[in-house]
């Protein structure tokens, strides 16, 4: 790295959650009729590459689709951050979507990645640090589903502050918890700021599934990593090969699941903790849940929003939102 990227990359901000976190949800998820695990524990490092994966899928539509509807409308996000804006992005992963808005924004004052996967955001701070050595990082590392505040940078005049929400990450959450979360970081960012999200449509159902049970068994490999995970941080005893990847449709709730299906009736170990599977039962690992353009931007009103703009693709397969916080 540079001087002058080192000089400009602050120490991260480490409120990675602990391993007793980790074991509490495992556990808590693991105790319940249906039982689930939190998708964001899909995210240790190798978790994150496998998703990087993912991205470059031919069945993974929403990595490139809102690339491409960012890359149209950069300048127009740009407008409306205004001169040196702060920039905040809430699951930042790899970070490579925000180059897209850092190679357009007026003199960006900062940019503060907030990320539970710790050795990958480090990495791609240090990446960014490097292609934008003028750029003042202060990432964090957190979930942001719990509470957490931003770095003070005393020295940094900023003027707008931009949230950004790529990845339609939002739609892990249920409508309700989006809804939290949204007003979380309009708190957090403060009145006048503007937040762009992307968001995933409603569509084609073939199209959906296909996204969610590649071919080359690529999301099948990150899911089944969360067991793995569990082995390896929290003893547990999971048998990888007694376990199928499964992404379905929930019509009611129009989202994707994944789910992890035990192959045998069978019993797992978590350190000195008993599980019992039945053949079949399933562990709900993430949703993935799809909108339409105005029941999002009815959402972000409810989390006091005012929508100002939506971008999608020809198809209409992805979309982008700006709002202002009011
Ligand atoms: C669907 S990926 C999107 C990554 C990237 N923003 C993109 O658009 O390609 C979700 C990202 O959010 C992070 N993440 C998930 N849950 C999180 C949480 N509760 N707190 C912080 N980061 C989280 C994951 O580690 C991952 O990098």
């Amino acid at each position: 790295m540079s001087k002058r990227s080192e000089n400009r990359l602050a120490d991260i901000q480490d409120l990675e959650p602990s391993l007793e976190e980790f074991r509490t949800s495992v556990v808590d998820g693991l105790s319940s009729p249906q039982k689930t695990l939190p998708c964001k524990f899909l995210y240790d490092e190798r978790g994150s590459q496998i998703f990087d994966d993912i991205c470059d899928l031919p069945e993974y539509y929403p990595t490139r689709t809102e690339r491409r509807i960012l890359e149209r409308h950069a300048r127009d996000i740009a407008t409306l951050a205004g001169p040196q804006p702060r920039l905040i992005e809430f699951g930042s992963g790899a970070g490579t979507k925000v180059r897209l808005l850092l190679r357009a924004l007026d003199r960006p004052a900062a940019y503060l990645p907030v990320e539970i996967s710790r050795e990958y955001m480090i990495a791609a701070a240090e990446d960014l640090a490097e292609s934008f050595p003028e750029l003042r990082i202060a990432p964090v590392c957190a979930d942001y589903t719990e509470p957490f505040t931003l770095p003070e940078l005393p020295d940094i005049d900023h003027g707008t502050t931009m949230g950004f929400f790529p990845g339609s990450t939002i739609g892990n959450f249920t409508r309700a918890e989006a809804v939290d979360f949204l007003s979380v970081t309009r708190n957090l960012m403060g009145p006048g700021a503007i937040m762009i999200v992307g968001v995933d449509l409603v569509k084609d159902l073939d199209v959906l599934r296909a996204a969610y049970n590649d071919a080359a068994g690529v999301t099948a490999a990150f899911n089944l990593n969360l067991l793995r995970r569990i082995n390896r941080e929290l003893g547990g005893t999971f048998d990888l090969s007694t376990f199928r990847h499964d992404a379905r449709w929930n019509a009611e709730l129009e989202r994707i699941e994944m789910h992890l299906v035990s192959l045998r009736e069978q019993e797992v170990a978590v350190g000195t903790l008993r599980f019992n599977f039945q053949e079949g039962e399933t562990i709900h690992t993430e949703s993935s849940h799809k909108y339409r353009l105005d029941g999002f931007g009815e959402l972000a009103r409810e989390a006091g929003y005012e929508p100002v703009e939506v971008w999608t693709d020809d198809k209409q397969l992805f979309s982008v939102h700006a709002l202002r916080t009011l």
